[in-house]
């Protein structure tokens, strides 16, 4: 089973509690990065926790959680490596690992309901890079990353 690194603000850390206690039911590790409480934070603090522990091995997945979910992936998607996917539907979850290795999920809280988000989180977790034509692509987008 996966490590996966979770964090979120204080506009996500309702949907973190309820996404730790279902990945602990799925027994994954898990390891949550914070925050303690819904004390306001700000998101790019708690996005670099997750993509820290993402690209140094730590955890071979990332969840992140604000409002919308926009600040969390536009924060992740700076970081080399990363690649994030903001996901309201199963189907875009399922597709971002499958066609694009997204290796940080990122949910908003405000958004999604959480059984939309369970079922998220678990496709996301499930599915895996199909590589072929889809690898080529990825390697673009490092080359991308490598350049700019
Ligand atoms: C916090 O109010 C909110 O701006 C944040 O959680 C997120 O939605 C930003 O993208």
């Amino acid at each position: 089973m996966a490590t996966i690194a979770i964090a979120s603000d204080h506009a996500g850390f309702q949907l973190k509690g309820e996404l730790v206690a279902e990945l602990g039911k799925l027994a994954h590790m898990v390891n949550d990065l914070g925050p303690a409480d819904t004390s306001s934070v700000d998101y790019p603090d708690f996005a670099v926790r997750v993509t820290d522990a993402v690209t140094g091995g730590r955890a071979e997945l990332g969840v992140l959680i604000c409002g919308t979910g926009t600040g969390m992936a536009i924060t992740a998607n700076k970081v080399h490596g990363i690649r994030a996917a903001l996901c309201r539907t199963e189907f875009e979850a399922r597709m971002s690992r499958q066609h694009n290795d997204a290796n940080v999920l990122c949910l908003g809280q405000r958004v999604t309901g959480t059984g939309l988000a369970i079922e998220i989180l678990k496709a996301f977790i499930t599915a895996s890079f199909e590589g072929g034509r889809h690898a080529t692509r990825v390697e673009k987008i490092r080359a991308v990353e490598a350049k700019r």
